[in-house]
């Protein structure tokens, strides 16, 4: 109860008066959290493993058919596991030109698909569609194929993910009061619907995988799924990957890729409507750089620092994943002079750093040019003291692409479209706290700058 509706500022408020390192007592869980920059550098990159194990949440083993890397413990096969996930992303998105250009035109896709999707609506949320657009580019990775706005049941998975938010975040109750599954109270229906999406989502990205089982040739690698099929399904036994691993990976790389990225994507249309002198300022600028005649392209980020300097400024000042997955501790370790036992679980605040009055002025004004110097330049000192994909041995694998895919997806729309906010609506910037933190509910309208170019 005393985490209230929003436990990263709960968190960061008890760290004023107890300080950056502090125990709390969650249901049956003694949990440890870390606040501010340097307790958790010291954590996560000090003593990297020793803080890279992840706790035995009844929650997480319903994830990814219980083969997720993500939400697996610290271990030879997990880094193994993590190694193939990394390095087969890299492959298919930034691994040579080729690849860089490919991968760039599924993102040019679903962007385009946007825009002409956002004009056939009058006042809309725009939430779904983005996520939506999210998912077909990671699918389009891992699969090959996007599955467009209209498929129903590829739709209707996605229309349920907010649920896995809620679950896996830090604090959720039923991970740390696992007895509220034993009679019916609300918190047991939510897991139910949490146990249910994990299993269609799963069952659905499973489907995908067996079909490429059944037309995988060694000497041709479409996408992703057939990358993973080449190592994991063939691994050696020792390494304890199996053809399940396959399956698992799959689906956490589409899971984590595409309630993030849509996320963030939905964040930047809400303050872009309420802040319209930075949208014309970024509109000003980009028609400067990339004119009318075509759309943006990743080369032209390098000109567009006022672009970079917004996102990043969105996800200091939203911290839309506050806390991180949670960790677990794999031995004793002692930080700022405290000890912690071995598995215990640690939540990490990324709020609080992004927060930090020390290191942040008015950190709770929405200002992106504070990540500009004097001469319109980005500074990459402070653009790296963000903390959204955190750091250490479980830092994001996918930070390098959602990056990519955040920056072109809002260059396009920003280009194409003018958002304005409905006059009727009072437009707060007020959220549901989760994995990821969502806005609420809001309308927009987009109006076409000129011709649609495609
Ligand atoms: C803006 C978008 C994104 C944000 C803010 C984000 C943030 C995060 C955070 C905070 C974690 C947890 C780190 C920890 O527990 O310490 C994480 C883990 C992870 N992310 Fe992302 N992520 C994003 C996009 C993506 C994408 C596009 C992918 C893949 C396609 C991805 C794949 C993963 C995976 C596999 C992990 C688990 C790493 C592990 O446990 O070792 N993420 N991400």
């Amino acid at each position: 109860m005393q985490l209230g509706q929003m436990p990263h500022i709960t968190f960061s408020k008890l760290a004023k008066k107890y300080g950056n390192v502090y125990q709390i007592r969650l249901g049956s869980s003694d949990i440890v959290v870390l606040n501010g920059e340097s307790a958790i550098r010291s954590a996560l990159l000090q003593h990297s493993t020793e803080f890279a194990g992840r706790p035995n949440f009844v929650s997480f083993q319903y994830v990814s058919g219980g083969t997720s890397m993500t939400f697996a413990s610290y271990s030879k096969q997990w880094k193994m596991h993590r190694k193939i996930a990394q390095s087969t992303i890299r492959a298919f998105s930034s691994a040579n030109s080729r690849t860089k250009k490919s991968f760039e035109k599924h993102i040019v896709a679903e962007a385009v698909d946007l825009v002409e999707t956002f004009l056939k609506s009058q006042h809309f949320n725009p939430s779904h569609e983005l996520t939506v657009a999210a998912a077909n580019i990671i699918c389009a990775l891992c699969f090959g194929k996007r599955y467009g706005h209209d498929d129903l049941e590829f739709r209707t998975l996605l229309g349920n993910v907010n649920r896995f938010s809620e679950t896996v975040g830090a604090g959720s109750l039923v991970d740390v009061m696992p007895w509220l599954q034993t009679f019916p109270n609300p918190i047991r229906s939510i897991f139910q619907s949490f146990k249910d999406l994990n299993n269609d989502f799963f069952s659905f990205v499973k489907g995908k995988v067996v079909e490429h089982r059944l037309s995988y040739d060694p000497e041709v690698i479409r996408d992703m799924s057939d990358a993973f099929i080449g190592v994991m399904d063939h691994a050696d036994e020792e390494t304890g990957l199996t053809e399940a691993h396959t399956e698992g990976t799959v689906s956490d790389l589409i899971g984590a890729g595409l309630d993030t990225v849509s996320t963030a994507l939905n964040w930047m249309l809400l303050l872009l409507v309420k802040y319209p002198s930075i949208q014309s300022k970024l509109q000003e600028q980009i028609d400067k750089v990339v004119g009318r005649d075509r759309l943006p392209s990743i080369e032209d980020r390098c000109n567009l620092a006022y672009l970079d300097a917004f996102i990043y400024e969105t996800m200091r000042f939203t911290s839309f994943v506050p806390v991180t997955i949670p960790h677990s501790t794999t031995s004793d370790v002692t930080i700022e002079g405290l000890h912690i036992p071995k598995d215990t679980v640690v939540f990490i605040n990324q709020w609080s750093v992004n927060h930090d009055p020390q290191k942040w002025s008015d950190p709770h004004i929405f200002n992106p040019s504070r990540f500009l110097d004097e001469n319109g330049a980005l500074d990459k000192d402070l653009t790296s003291s963000v903390m959204i994909f955190s750091i250490g041995r479980r830092r994001c694998i996918g930070d390098q692409i959602a990056k990519v895919e955040v920056f072109l997806i809002s260059a396009i729309l920003i280009h194409q479209l003018t958002f304005e906010s409905d006059p009727s609506q009072d437009l707060t910037l007020n959220c549901s706290y989760g994995l990821t933190l969502k806005p609420f509910d809001y309308k927009i309208s987009a109006k076409p700058r000129g011709s649609i170019v495609n």
